[in-house]
């Protein structure tokens, strides 16, 4: 099975939509990779759909490498993005560079995803020269929800439409092969991936950008304590594994399970020595 590369990413522009879900261990990585997604985001979204934080600020790296090695055990196929966390690449340009490469070396992951655009240029061009491709990403950042005051939509005024739009093209010419475009009027991200050569893929950014990206549990209804407007639930697994487990603790109770089946039995010659 051919990987999926950044280059092969950058050439569907315009050819047909991208998918991109995140995942977070061995089987969310088997699944969205049997599911042929594009590319797999292994987010910092782990800090709030899979570690039970209220944001993303408490993801360290070894969270990030310990999850990403893991969704990199389970799919083959899709590129696998390593999103950088919370003061992995903020402080410094060499901190970048060595934080971006350690997504490689040390799990499948063959590109980074990281939050900001104008101050994170240089950090960028940097990763991508020392042989990582870079994901952007603009809009609501979640890492500066103490900044926002909480998880709101940009872009919304003229004026900060504007610059959403000028710092897209910083991005693309800063080396960036896409950029995720997150809670921005549908009209922004229509601008800028007429704007830019490079894929935009939106979450919360209406149907005009080069792909989609959702979050792994929203999609399946695993995670209800936080859904924003622009999921799409395709199932209600959390529902289902609730039942499935509550029919498990009954037929424990009642002695319906384990039946028949369930358990391997000696042969007669064995059972007749064995009770002897
Ligand atoms: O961490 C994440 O899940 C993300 C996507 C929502 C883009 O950054
Ligand atoms: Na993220």
């Amino acid at each position: 099975m051919k990987k999926i590369t950044a280059p092969d990413i950058l050439a569907l522009k315009g050819q047909r939509k991208i998918s991109m879900v995140t995942a977070y261990d061995y089987p969310s990585g088997q699944i969205a990779d049997a599911a042929e997604v594009d590319m797999i985001l292994v987010g910092d979204s782990l800090g709030m759909v899979v570690l039970g934080y209220d944001d993303t600020l408490s993801v360290t790296m070894e969270d990030m490498l310990h999850h990403g090695a893991a969704v990199s055990r389970g799919a083959k196929r899709a590129l696998i993005v390593g999103d950088m966390p919370f003061m992995s690449y903020q402080p410094s340009v060499a901190m970048a560079v060595e934080n971006a490469g350690r997504f490689l070396s040390r799990t499948g992951a063959r590109a980074v995803k990281l939050e900001g655009g104008f101050p994170f240029l240089d950090h960028i061009t940097a990763i991508v020269n020392s042989g990582v491709p870079v994901q952007g990403h603009i809009g609501l950042t979640p890492q500066h929800v103490a900044r926002f005051g909480g998880f709101k939509a940009q872009g919304k005024s003229a004026r900060s439409a504007a610059a959403l739009v000028d710092e897209a093209v910083a991005l693309e010419a800063a080396g960036c092969f896409s950029i995720v475009l997150e809670a921005v009027p549908c009209e922004v991200a229509q601008e800028i991936t007429g704007r830019i050569s490079i894929p935009t893929i939106g979450i919360g950014a209406g149907p005009h950008t080069d792909g989609q990206v959702l979050v792994y549990h929203d999609i399946l209804g695993l995670f209800d304590r936080f859904v924003p407007a622009f999921v799409k639930k395709y199932a209600q697994l959390r529902g289902e594994s609730i039942d499935a487990i509550k029919s498990y603790v009954d037929e424990v109770a009642s002695g319906a399970f384990p039946a028949e089946g369930n358990f391997s039995k000696m042969k007669d010659e064995e059972l007749k020595q064995f009770k002897t």
